[in-house]
């Protein structure tokens, strides 16, 4: 009789029913992810629509279906038990596009707040960088480790997303876009090769603290089941495709239409990439990147640059309904009028910052007569206006 037996036997002697796990770690992850709601991708990307979440149908459509097949494949390894040979290989993904169009925020929002999953936005730039000491990549996982309270059962099926994962690239920001040489920088590819291990079904070594000690305390944390979501604008990948279709330009989305005679008028900005401008690896090798790394990513998903209608929804129905009720509350009418919105949204697409720079736009400017109003005056309306490029406002 082996030990197992013993331990069937004598331990957990009333679980013997069908479909019950023996092992107290098994029985744990089924329980756990049994608690994940089972949405479908539909479901997911309405419930994102309701968390504010706008624009980009077909990257959410991509994610949400991603995401679908990720709890899918969970629930068949540790709710119905099968066998991992017949559920197969995990899916990555890598998001790319403009700058404030969403990418990091879709990541936090679906699998953080809709489906709860531990999950870590990390930024690997300092990864790239030469003697800093402490940001071994290992440490990718001693965040999530921390993110899932401190168990690694849970860690093991966690959401990494590698922000700024183009500032890996070996050979970004060097003569490489002027057609020039190729300056390796080793360590970058370094730590390409690290990623490539964390992304590959292996076990890796983690530190359970952030601590440049080498006495630090460590566990094994299997990376079968972590989904791993590349982030980044891929500045400059724009021109690798152009000169590998040898100058010409095609393929790419701009501000005033593309050579496909996509029109965007006054919307989108900055570049957007195409499918069919992402599915090319070596394009990706030119960029700086290990192919066999950017192979490990089953679909690369490029969101397009927000448009005028997408940035003038976001801001209404974030920034602006959230400001108008905080002013409400405190028995202020906030009056903004279509054309100062109007101003605000082509200011932000004027100045490249995606959705990010609508708020910076507007709250500065509200801020302070929200310094001034609160608590001092009540019934009183605040009408904004536009003055040049600048937000003014009355008291009335
Ligand atoms: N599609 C969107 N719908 C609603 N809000 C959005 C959307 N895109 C961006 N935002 C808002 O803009 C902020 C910045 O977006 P986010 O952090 O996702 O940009 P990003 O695409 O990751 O850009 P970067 O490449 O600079 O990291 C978000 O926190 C959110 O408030
Ligand atoms: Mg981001």
């Amino acid at each position: 009789m082996d030990f197992g037996d013993i331990k069937d036997i004598f331990f957990y002697p009333e679980e013997g029913e069908e479909g019950v796990p023996h092992d107290p770690d098994a029985r744990f992850m089924k329980e756990r992810i049994d608690e994940i709601p089972l949405m479908s991708p539909k479901g997911m990307f309405e419930e994102l629509e309701k968390l504010g979440y706008r624009g980009q149908t077909v990257p959410r459509r991509a994610v949400t279906l991603m995401a679908y097949r990720h709890v899918k494949r969970l629930r068949r390894l540790y709710v119905e038990m099968e066998p991992r040979e017949q559920v197969g290989k995990k899916n990555n993904l890598l998001l790319m596009g403009p700058t404030g169009s969403g990418k990091t925020f879709l990541i936090e929002q679906l699998f953080g707040k809709i489906l709860k999953f531990p999950t870590v936005v990390v930024d690997v730039t300092p990864f790239s960088e030469t003697g800093y000491v402490g940001q071994d990549p290992n440490n990718i996982l001693t965040r999530l480790y921390h993110q899932a309270d401190r168990d690694e059962r849970l860690a093991r099926i966690g959401i990494i997303a590698l922000d700024e994962f183009d500032k890996l690239a070996s050979i970004q920001n060097n003569a490489v876009f002027a057609g020039a040489g190729t300056t390796k920088d080793i360590t970058g590819m370094g730590v390409q090769r690290e990623l490539l291990k964390m992304l590959e079904a292996s076990e890796v070594t983690v530190p359970v603290e952030l601590t440049h000690s080498s006495y630090v305390e460590t566990i094994n944390v299997r990376t079968d089941d972590v989904a791993f979501l590349a982030v980044g604008a891929f500045s400059g990948f724009s021109s690798i495709v152009n000169r590998f279709s040898k100058g010409k330009v095609h393929g790419f989305a701009t501000s005033r239409g593309d050579s496909r005679g996509h029109s965007f008028e006054d919307g989108a900005i900055a570049v957007t990439f195409e499918p069919e401008d992402v599915e090319n690896i070596a394009y990706f090798q030119t960029y700086g990147f290990l192919p066999e790394l950017i192979a490990r990513f089953g679909g690369i998903v490029p969101f397009a640059a927000l448009d005028l209608d997408t940035m003038r929804a976001i801001l209404e129905d974030d920034v602006l309904s959230k400001t108008r009720e905080e002013f409400a509350r405190e028995g202020i009418e906030l009056v903004i009028p279509d054309d100062v919105i109007d101003v605000i949204v082509r200011l932000a697409l004027k100045r490249e910052t995606g959705a990010r720079g609508l708020s910076a736009l507007i709250f500065r400017h509200l801020e302070e007569k929200a310094f001034e109003l609160f608590g001092e005056k009540q019934g009183v309306t605040l009408r904004t206006y536009m003055e040049g490029e600048n937000i003014r406002s009355v008291v009335e």
